[in-house]
C-alpha cells in the first residue's frame, strides 16, 4: 500500500499492516482476519469463501482494483459483506497503456530495443523491423465500460475506425459521441485490425477468446489484453500465433499470473508486459487511497463509495 492510504485508514481504524510484497495464502489470511471488520485487498490475495467464513467480524472488503475475480462476491454478499472496488481512477492510465502496447506490438518496439541493444543494428535498412499501421485502420473493442471508451477515445486521435461489442447495446448518444459502431462480436472479429479487450472476469467471459474466435480474426490483426488473462484461451492463442492464424499479440494480463506460458515467450511477434496496466504512482496512490476511504467510511457506519455488492447496504 502506498503511505497516504494507510494514513487514511489510521484516522479512523486500529490497522493492522504489514509492509512487505508477500502474498498471503488462504490459511495465513483466515487467521490474520479472524478478528478485522474490515480488510483492503489487492488481485493477488485469495478472498475465497473459506477466508470469509472464517472472518467473523468481517463488514467489508475493499479492493485495490476495478476487477474483483480473486473475492468471492457470491461469498461475501450471502455473508453481508460489502465488496467495493477502485473504478474511474484508473481508467485514462489503464487505457494509456493499452494503446502504449498497441503501437509497441503494431511497430515492433520490444523487438527493436532488443535489436538495437544486442549491437547488431549495422545500417538503415529499407525493410529493417517493418510492422504495422495504427492510423487509419479499424480497432475493434470487447466491452465499452470506462476503460473502452477511454480507449476508443484514444483511436479517434489516430484516425482509427471503431468497433465495440457488448452484451447491452451502449447508449446511442455514446456511440454517436464517441464515433463508434455497436456490432455482434463475430461482426467485430473479422472485421477489426485490433482487437482490444475490456471486460470483467466473469463466468462468462472465462476462455471468451478461444481458437473459434481467433480463426475469425484476419490473419494480419493483433489481440491486445490489458483486462484479465483467462478472457483469454491461453494455449489456443500460443497456437493461433504460431500458425500464423494472427500476426501478433500485445498481452499485460496472463490465465496464471506470474507465470507465462514458455510457448510465448518464444514467439517474436508478441509483446509481454508484467500486468502494469495502472501501474503509475499518481494512480496507484489514487487506488489505494480511495480503497482506503471505501473501508474507513463503511466502518464509520456510512455508505463506501463504489459498493460492488450494494444490495448489502439495502
Ligand atoms: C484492475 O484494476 O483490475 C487492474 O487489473 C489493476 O490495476
Amino acid at each position: 500500500m502506498f503511505p497516504a492510504a494507510i494514513a487514511v485508514l489510521q484516522e479512523d481504524c486500529l490497522v493492522d499492516y504489514r509492509d512487505t510484497l508477500d502474498v498471503m495464502d488462504e490459511a495465513t489470511l483466515a487467521r490474520r482476519l479472524q478478528h478485522c471488520e474490515g480488510v483492503i485487498s489487492q488481485l493477488t490475495d485469495p478472498i475465497t469463501a473459506s477466508v470469509l467464513n472464517a472472518a467473523p467480524k468481517l463488514r467489508i472488503v475493499a479492493q485495490v482494483a476495478v476487477g474483483i475475480d480473486n473475492i468471492d462476491l457470491a461469498a461475501a454478499t450471502a455473508r453481508r459483506i460489502v465488496v467495493t472496488n477502485t473504478p474511474g481512477v484508473l481508467t485514462d492510465s489503464t487505457a494509456d497503456l493499452t494503446f502504449a502496447l498497441l503501437l509497441a506490438t503494431a511497430r515492433r518496439l520490444s523487438a527493436a530495443e532488443r535489436y538495437l541493444r544486442d549491437g547488431k543494428w549495422q545500417r538503415w535498412d529499407i525493410d529493417l523491423l517493418v510492422g504495422t499501421d495504427v492510423h487509419g485502420q479499424t480497432l475493434g473493442i470487447v466491452g465499452f465500460g470506462r476503460i473502452g471508451q477511454a480507449v476508443a477515445r484514444r483511436a479517434s486521435g489516430f484516425g482509427m475506425r471503431v468497433l465495440c461489442a457488448t452484451r447491452t447495446p451502449p447508449p446511442s448518444h455514446l456511440l454517436q459521441e464517441l464515433r463508434v459502431q455497436h456490432v455482434p462480436l463475430d461482426t467485430l472479429l473479422i472485421n477489426s485490425d485490433f482487437v482490444s479487450l475490456h471486460v470483467p472476469l466473469s463466468a462468462q467471459t472465462h476462455h471468451m477468446i478461444g481458437i473459434d474466435q481467433l480463426a475469425r480474426m484476419r490473419r494480419s490483426a493483433i489481440l491486445i489484453n490489458t483486462a484479465r488473462g483467462p478472457i483469454v484461451d491461453e494455449a489456443a492463442l500460443t497456437a493461433a500465433l504460431e500458425e500464423g492464424m494472427i500476426a501478433g499479440a500485445g498481452l499485460d494480463v496472463f490465465e496464471a499470473e506470474p507465470k507465462v506460458q514458455e510457448g510465448l515467450l518464444q514467439l517474436p511477434n508478441v509483446v509481454l508486459l508484467p500486468h502494469i496496466g495502472s501501474a503509475t504512482v499518481a494512480t496507484r496512490t489514487r487506488m489505494c487511497v480511495l480503497a482506503a476511504e471505501n473501508c474507513a467510511t463503511m466502518l464509520r457506519g456510512e455508505r463506501p463509495a463504489n459498493p460492488v455488492n450494494p444490495q448489502v447496504l439495502a
